[in-house]
């Protein structure tokens, strides 16, 4: 699951995508990153925390990270949050790059519209309900379809 800071978005898909994938028995490797380094070694947005604690999900534990290329070596799937995520992550994995494994995550509720998930930093706490509950629509079809 992968953000531009690893601190808002992906830190709730990471927590949200560990939760159902749990609950479903799985035992697929998921984890979280960011493409850019701004916030190294820092737990999730408070707010990203807050919200999910809301839902019974605990990402506090969570440490952001940059995402590097081996990361294609690794997982099978890598969901990014946005476009322009997608562009930061070209730009760093470079000859690694796999176009198969990546996917942006709302298009496995909606393929090929190519929409993005918000990002809330800059806005308020609304943003970061609303950015939960498309997380949690995309992550619930990912582990029912076994995308
Ligand atoms: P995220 O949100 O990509 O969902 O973690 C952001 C957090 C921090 C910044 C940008 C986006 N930043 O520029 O510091």
């Amino acid at each position: 699951m992968l953000c531009l800071g690893n601190i808002c978005r992906s830190p709730i898909a990471e927590g949200v995508l560990k939760y159902k994938v749990k609950k479903a028995g799985l035992n697929w490797i998921v984890e979280s990153a960011g493409t850019n380094s701004y916030h190294l070694g820092e737990p999730p947005h408070e707010l990203s925390q807050k919200i999910s604690l809301l839902h019974g999900i605990d990402i506090s534990k969570q440490e952001a990270r940059r995402f590097v290329k081996e990361d294609f070596l690794i997982f099978d799937k890598i969901y990014a949050m946005a476009d322009d995520v997608i562009i930061d992550m070209k730009e760093i994995a470079q000859e690694c790059w796999i176009d198969n494994k990546v996917e942006l995550l709302l298009n496995v509720l909606e393929p090929s519209a190519n929409k993005n998930v918000p990002d809330p930093w800059y806005g308020p706490e609304q943003g970061y309900h609303d950015v939960f509950e498309l997380i949690e629509k995309a992550c619930e079809k990912i582990v029912e379809n076994n995308l």
